[in-house]
């Protein structure tokens, strides 16, 4: 297992690395193994051709229209990142993603802080992790002594998940699993009056959700901020939202930093806006990875 640093958070990754980017593409190192794959954030140029032949795996094609992985050396079985006590299994999925994204470690690191500052042990805080993936989030909040809903329309990110809670010592947390439209299961919750303490959102530009629903987040982001917010309890804790830099783009011209707030301007507390990032180690480049909103309640 390489036990190469991932360059963001408290905190190193071990078996991951971002080594260097250029010319839309990012090369890493997972579980030992060089990958090369699509990162529309990398706009300049390779400062150094010659290391893409280490390359020993490639994801090529469109990503939104869908490409394809090919490898001269796999990943090895399992492949495994590790974080402190959470542990992901890292695997070829068939878009460019292979279940984790190291970069938003800081968040995960945030999460915990966050859960750990409410001296409440007795009453441990609910968290309500949407779009949820491969749960990096839900482990970090359940890790931390909440009891997490974990909700995604993809049952394979939903089982990759309860994988991962397996791996890290956490199966017997109290997460519950849903394969689920976020937007549909927020409605439901809106119904119930179930409230939580806590709403992670790391939503993409565009998905879908059970039975075909399609998620557009230039059409749908406004509507999962309202809701988002009816839906915390009286005694929140943390709200967080994550956007990709395609996703910023997908409004055209971007989502201002003012325009997320405003909508969030009534749950009060103080948000912090942080641009996620990694450094290549062997390029020294910064790959800008997304805007995360952090509302400490
Ligand atoms: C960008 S990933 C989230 C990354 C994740 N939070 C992390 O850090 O590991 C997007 C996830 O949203 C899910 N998804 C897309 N549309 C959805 C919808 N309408 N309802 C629920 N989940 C959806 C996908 O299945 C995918 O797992």
């Amino acid at each position: 297992m390489n036990l190469a640093e991932c360059s963001s958070g408290k905190a190193p990754c071990t078996g991951y690395e971002l080594l260097a980017s250029g010319d839309g593409q990012r090369l890493e190192r997972w579980g030992g193994v060089t990958v090369l794959r699509p990162e529309s954030e990398a706009l300049w140029s390779w400062r150094d051709r010659d290391i893409l032949t280490q390359a020993q795996g490639c994801y090529s094609g469109n990503h939104a229209t869908g490409g394809h992985w090919s490898w001269r050396t796999p990943l090895p079985e399992p492949c495994l990142v590790k974080r402190g006590d959470l542990t992901f299994l890292i695997k070829q999925t068939q878009s460019k993603h292979l279940g984790l994204f190291p970069e938003q470690a800081p968040n995960w690191d945030w999460i915990t802080d966050r859960i750990r500052s409410c001296e409440t042990p007795e009453n441990p805080p609910k968290i309500l992790n949407l779009f949820g993936y491969t749960g990096a989030a839900t482990l970090a909040a359940a890790a931390s002594g909440s009891s997490v809903t974990h909700v995604d329309s993809a049952r394979a990110m939903v089982s990759w998940c309860s994988e991962n809670a397996r791996l890290s010592g956490l199966d017997d947390k109290p997460i519950r699993y849903l394969v689920e439209d976020c937007l549909t299961f927020l409605q439901r919750e809106l119904r119930r009056g179930n409230l939580y303490d806590g709403i992670i959102m790391d939503p993409p530009t565009f998905g879908r959700g059970k039975n075909g629903k399609i998620w557009k987040l230039s059409e749908h982001l406004p509507y999962l901020l309202d809701t988002a917010q009816e839906l915390l309890s009286d005694q929140p804790v943390l709200l967080l939202l994550n956007t990709y830099g395609d996703a910023i783009n997908s409004f055209g011209g971007g989502i201002p930093e003012t325009v997320i707030k405003k909508r969030f301007e009534r749950i009060g507390g103080c948000c912090e806006v942080v641009g996620l990032k990694l450094e290549g180690s062997l390029d020294g480049r910064i790959l800008p990875c997304g805007m995360s909103y952090r509302w400490s309640l």
